[in-house]
């Protein structure tokens, strides 16, 4: 018995933005940004909303549109979860999955969203799976739960709204889009094998956006003020605990990612042959047993270097980065519609996905297809 995964989708806005377009915002070339991290176009959501296109993706995994993967059409009211990972969500109430809920009519289903940066997706799929075996018929204290049979996981960002665009650094690197999977709690089969989730500190604040909210605040630590709402002293101790004050006093706008490249890259690639490694030990499993790795799409070089480590070829990975570089929590659930679009995932096959991110967050799951 297990958590499935019986459909996936994807979704991508309209805007197709090839990196020589980059070179008017700001002094890169195609040649660079190839050769540095294998993106070549990114898609950058100009009109669509991150629910837009969580809602088409969904709709694919759900069987309810062409595409993606979907071994049945599901109905709405099949569904008991809705769990949404981003960094970038269109409104904070309601939550993006209470959006999603609205607009497929999902009328039974809980929903929350969920922030564990690039990796949020495999933390979903990790929550909603555990959630499931909490209320699977033979579990203790089942009948106190919430009975979640199906699940809708979705990862979708935006990022294209907290990119630095005239920062050269990390501009070249991001891009919008949506995907989804939907699980089923299956009394037979296997489904999710193992799961992985885990958060090291991030101490030199190598990966950063801090979170803005512009409703003045007439108060001071003496009452009303209205002078206080000029200058909010709160923001400033965010700054100073993310280090970076000297940024924003140089005028570079306040929410936007900052990223020292080479400290993440580091931990990417440890992460990531870490958390294979571990996942891969719990399902009591070995890389010989497994048919693809379905890793976080950051940058080719780390999902090369990641290979090199655990001693397989790059055709190990679905690797779908060139014409989307990395759009964080949407990448793991896009790059698994891909695998299965192009029939790289049979059924019986054992699959690891794997991600990290920012927080540092890393995390993986194996399953059976
Ligand atoms: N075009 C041209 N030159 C550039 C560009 C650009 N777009 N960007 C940087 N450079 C320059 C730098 O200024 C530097 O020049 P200098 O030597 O004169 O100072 C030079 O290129 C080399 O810069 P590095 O930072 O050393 O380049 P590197 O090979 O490390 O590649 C990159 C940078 C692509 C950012 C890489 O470090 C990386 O991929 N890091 C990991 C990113 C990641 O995994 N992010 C995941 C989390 S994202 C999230 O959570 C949303």
């Amino acid at each position: 018995m297990g958590c499935r995964i019986i459909g996936c989708g994807k979704a991508l806005p309209a805007l197709d933005v090839k990196n020589d377009e980059l070179t008017k915002l700001v002094d890169t070339s195609d040649e660079w940004i190839v050769t540095r991290t294998g993106i070549e176009s990114r898609r950058v959501a100009v009109a669509e909303t991150g629910t837009d296109l969580s809602v088409a993706a969904a709709r694919q995994a759900l069987g309810w549109d062409e595409g993606g993967y979907s071994e049945r059409r599901v109905d709405p009211a099949e569904i008991d979860l809705v769990i949404y990972a981003t960094i970038t969500p269109d409104a904070m109430v309601p939550s993006c999955a209470g959006l999603l809920r609205r607009r497929l009519g999902l009328e039974r289903a809980a929903a929350f969203d969920l922030n564990a940066a690039c990796s949020g997706f495999v933390y979903g799929l990790s929550v909603a799976e555990s959630l499931m075996a909490a209320c699977a018929p033979n579990a203790a204290g089942a009948s106190g739960r919430n009975p979640i049979r199906r699940a809708l996981i979705v990862g979708a960002e935006r990022l294209s709204r907290i990119t630095n665009w005239p920062d050269r650094n990390t501009c070249v690197l991001f891009g919008d889009g949506a995907g989804a999977a939907v699980v089923e709690w299956d009394e037979e089969r296997p489904g999710i094998l193992s799961s992985f989730i885990a958060n090291e500190d991030d101490p030199t604040n190598a990966l950063t956006c801090p979170a803005a909210y512009d409703s003045p605040v007439p108060f001071d630590n003496e009452g009303v003020s209205l002078r206080a709402e000029e200058h909010d002293d709160s923001l400033d101790a965010v700054d100073e605990e993310l280090g970076i004050r000297a940024h924003i006093a140089d005028g570079e706008p306040r929410q936007v990612l900052r990223m020292d490249g080479q400290k993440v890259f580091k931990f990417a690639v440890g992460a990531l042959s870490a958390a294979v490694d571990v996942a891969l030990e719990r399902a009591g499993l070995t890389l010989d047993d497994v048919s693809l790795i379905v890793p976080h799409q950051a940058n080719e070089r780390i999902i090369r270097y990641a290979a090199k480590k655990i001693g397989r070829p790059l055709d190990f990975f679905q690797v779908s980065i060139a014409h989307r570089g990395n759009s964080s929590a949407a990448c793991i659930p896009m790059t698994l519609a891909d695998a299965y679009e192009n029939g790289r995932i049979k059924p019986g096959d054992k699959v690891v996905l794997v991600a990290f991110g920012g927080g540092f967050t890393s995390g993986a799951v194996v399953y059976e297809a």
